[in-house]
Order: structure tokens, then C-alpha cells, then sequence
């Protein structure tokens, strides 16, 4: 009987887990250069934690949330995003007290109960960076361009930087106005849509509705709310960004699906991914730390879906010509040449190169087309006669070439001519 894995759930092969290495790999060298410091925060934590932080009326929150009870009773959720669990070691670690600014990085799985289609999984894995203690717009400015060279540095391009400001109470007079503007309309929305009317409003603006689209052009535009002291933050992360060259829309309908935002949000799409293309999302949540029993600390950061960075690698095929798995693989023939063999298996491996050899008893033949298949470099073959002389022949994969080398050369012999980035 085969037992399926879980719908939304992926296992990671091939390319696609390689895409994932390069990603998590590119985040590290580029957040590690805006000074972020990595942390690694449960898979699971108590329910309240998203609820107070995500917020109860969020999609995430009201429907998405893998929420359980443990034999003790406890309800604990399985993490649908980084930026709380953060927020909540941050303030558990004491590490906000000496009220530096502290920045962090992250990397692995989330859970949310979504409809599985390209680029939305109920498991996916996000990067994102949270910096606490600082309300400066250069800050603001800072992620949006690091989220842009971690991107570019995975060579994912045309992207879209699309800014807007939420404020900070001012989305909750935008969202009665909103309302106001669609009351005349309400029996037109879709069921969906009148429950966000509802719950959410501002959720409104995220509608793939036509109707509701159409009822929304003439709507109020959040930026017309913004107090002075959001309007003119937002100036400055403009200005900054314009000084860092930084190409960009302002959007007000970007509003974003989680409740602790206050000002600045933003999200960067790529246009080649169709309907999932939101590969960045972030903003400040300056009332966060506080809201989880921690000293008022401003804060922002984004988390970028690795699913859909690794899809829009394989898209614009800016994957690059994989490494071998294996550079030299060795061939042992006759059960003599075996254990010198497996010894010189060991010694390339200590010298730094991917090596192996057959443990099935396969013929020279079948090993030498695994060597092929692996894209080896070399085959290292030690039968009875290089034995005797104390050699083995070394095959170059690419054409065929023999040569003899003493067998304890063999293994620095190799490291020269292997190439190192390989
Ligand atoms: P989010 O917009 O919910 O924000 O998620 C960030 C990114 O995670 C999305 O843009 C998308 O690329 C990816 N993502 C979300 N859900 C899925 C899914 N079901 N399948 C595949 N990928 C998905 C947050 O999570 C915030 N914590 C970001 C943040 C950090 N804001 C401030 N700091």
C-alpha cells in the first residue's frame, strides 16, 4: 500500500533542491552583509502567539493556521510565518534590552492550509530578515534594497518593488471609508468578498473579482489618510530609495494580509510566475514588540517565499551548469586491488574531492558507465597489473585520455587537474 504525502506538501529532489541550496545560500552571504545574524525559532509555538501578532480576523489566522492540541492540552500551531516567532525570542532572550537596534535572519519551513496550485503550498519555506529598534526611514529603505540584491544575486529579474504606508491608525479610518465607498455596491460583491467587507476590509483591495475591481477604481486611496508623521516617513524611505536608485511603484492597494503592519509595506513581484508572483512581501510593525509583552521597539523586515524564488530560477533558467555529484570515481578490479583501492578512495576524499566506488560487484564495464552517468571527471582504475607497478591509470571522462600515475601521487595528481569549483 503506498501512503501519499500530505496534499501541498512537496519532497525536495533534483534541481528544485538544489535551486533551495543556492537560495538559502545566497540569503546567508547577503543578509550577513547588511549585519543580520542568523536565529533559528521553533516549528511550532503556542496558538496565541499568531493570534495576538497575525491578528484574528487575518485569512492566516481565521482559516490557514495548523493548530492542534499536544497530549498536555496545550494548543501549539505550526508556524505560518517567521516575523512572530522572531519577535517572541527576541523578547524571551533578553535580546532587545540594551536597546541597540538587533537584526536577525531566518530560514525554513511554514505551514499555512491553502488551496494547493503553482507557487502556494500548505508547506513552503520562507527566508526573511527582522530588524528591531529603529524607526529611521533609512531603515526601511535598507530592506527593500537588500531584499533587491538577494534577488539580484540569484540573478531574478524583471522584478517589481511595489511601496505603499498602511499608517499606523489610520488604516482603520481608511477601512470605514473604503466601506462607505462599497456599502451602495454590497449586494454586488461575492461571498468572499462581503466577508472581508465584514472582517477585513482592506483585505478588499487584494480581490480578483472583476466586479469588485471595477467598484474599487473610484475608491478612496489610503495615501489620501496618512497622518503628517507617516506621510512624511514615507517621503524619507522614497527619497532614500531614489538616492540608492532604486526603481519602484508607489501602490496604495498593497495592504498586505497580516495585522501588526503599521507604515511602510511593500512587495516584490516577478512577472514571469502568473498568478503566484509575490516572491517578497514585508514592512514595519512598530507596535509588535509591544503588543507581545515587550518594551516598545520599532521593527521591520520581509520573508521571501523560497518555493517561488526556485520557480522563477527554473523559469528564466538562470540555474547554472550543476557541479558533478561525484569527480572521480574509482574502479577496482579483482578483489586483490580492493582494499588499496578503497584506501585511495579516502585519500582523494581527504584532499577535498567528491569520490566513490562500486560496493555492488558490478563489472568494470557497468562502473565506468556509472562514472559517465555521474559526470565524473575522472575514473582512477587499479587492477591486478597497476598493482604490480605500484599505479593506477587515470581516465579522463571528457575524451578518453589514459596516463599512469604512482599510487601515492595519485590523489595530489588528481587535485591538480580536477577543477576546484567543480
Ligand atoms: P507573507 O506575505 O505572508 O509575509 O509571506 C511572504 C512570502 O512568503 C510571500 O511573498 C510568498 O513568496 C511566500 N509565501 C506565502 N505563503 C506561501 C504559500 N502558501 N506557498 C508558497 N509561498 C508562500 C510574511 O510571512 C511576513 N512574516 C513577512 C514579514 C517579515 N514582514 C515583516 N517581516
Amino acid at each position: 500500500m503506498n501512503i501519499p504525502r500530505p496534499r501541498g506538501t512537496r519532497d525536495l529532489l533534483h534541481e528544485t533542491l538544489r535551486a533551495f541550496l543556492r537560495i538559502e545560500n545566497a540569503a546567508s552571504s547577503v543578509f550577513e552583509r547588511f549585519g543580520y545574524q542568523p536565529i533559528r525559532i521553533p516549528i511550532f509555538e503556542r496558538a496565541e502567539l499568531f493570534i495576538r501578532s497575525v491578528g484574528e480576523e487575518t485569512d492566516i489566522v481565521s482559516k490557514e493556521m495548523y493548530t492542534f492540541q499536544d497530549r498536555g492540552g496545550r494548543d501549539l500551531t505550526l508556524r505560518p510565518e517567521g516575523t512572530a516567532g522572531t519577535a517572541r525570542a527576541a523578547i524571551e532572550n533578553g535580546l532587545l534590552s540594551r536597546g541597540e537596534a538587533r537584526k536577525f535572519y531566518y530560514t525554513g519551513p511554514m505551514f499555512r492550509y491553502e488551496r494547493p496550485q503553482a507557487g502556494r503550498y500548505r508547506e513552503f519555506w520562507q527566508t526573511g530578515i527582522e530588524s528591531f529598534g529603529s524607526n529611521d526611514p533609512l531603515i526601511d529603505a535598507e530592506t527593500i534594497l537588500c531584499a533587491q540584491l538577494f534577488l539580484d544575486e540569484l540573478n531574478i529579474a524583471p522584478v517589481r518593488i511595489r511601496l505603499n504606508s498602511v499608517g499606523s491608525g489610520e488604516r482603520h479610518t481608511y477601512a470605514d471609508a473604503l466601506k462607505q465607498h462599497l456599502q451602495p455596491n454590497f449586494e454586488n460583491l461575492g461571498p468572499q468578498d462581503k466577508a472581508r467587507f465584514e472582517n477585513n476590509a482592506l483585505r478588499l483591495l487584494d480581490s480578483k473579482d472583476p466586479n469588485t475591481k471595477r467598484m474599487l477604481e473610484n475608491a478612496p486611496s489610503i495615501l489620501d489618510f496618512l497622518s503628517d508623521e507617516s506621510r512624511a516617513h514615507l517621503d524619507a524611505v522614497q527619497n532614500a530609495l531614489d538616492a540608492a536608485g532604486v526603481k519602484y511603484q508607489l501602490d496604495p492597494s498593497i495592504v498586505r494580509g497580516l495585522d501588526y503592519y503599521t507604515g511602510t509595506v511593500f512587495e516584490i513581484s516577478v512577472d514571469s510566475l502568473g498568478a503566484q508572483d509575490v516572491v517578497v512581501g514585508g514592512g514595519r510593525y512598530n507596535g509588535l514588540i509591544e503588543q507581545l509583552g515587550g518594551k516598545p521597539t520599532p521593527g521591520i523586515g520581509f520573508a521571501a517565499g523560497i518555493d517561488r524564488l526556485a520557480l522563477a530560477m527554473s523559469a528564466q533558467d538562470s540555474l547554472e551548469e550543476t557541479s558533478p555529484l561525484i569527480q572521480v570515481w574509482i574502479v577496482a578490479i579483482g578483489e586483490e586491488a580492493k582494499p588499496r583501492a578503497f584506501a585511495l578512495l579516502n585519500e582523494i576524499r581527504r584532499a577535498g574531492m567528491r569520490a566513490d566506488m562500486d560496493y555492488q560487484g558490478r563489472g568494470v564495464r557497468s562502473q565506468l558507465r556509472t562514472a559517465d552517468r555521474l559526470n565524473a571527471h575522472y575514473a582512477v582504475i587499479l587492477g591486478e597489473d597497476e598493482l604490480a607497478r605500484g599505479e593506477a591509470t587515470l581516465k579522463k571522462m571528457s575524451d578518453g585520455t589514459q596516463e599512469s600515475a604512482p599510487l601515492d601521487e595519485t590523489a595530489a595528481r588528481l587535485r591538480q587537474s580536477v577543477p576546484t569549483n567543480t
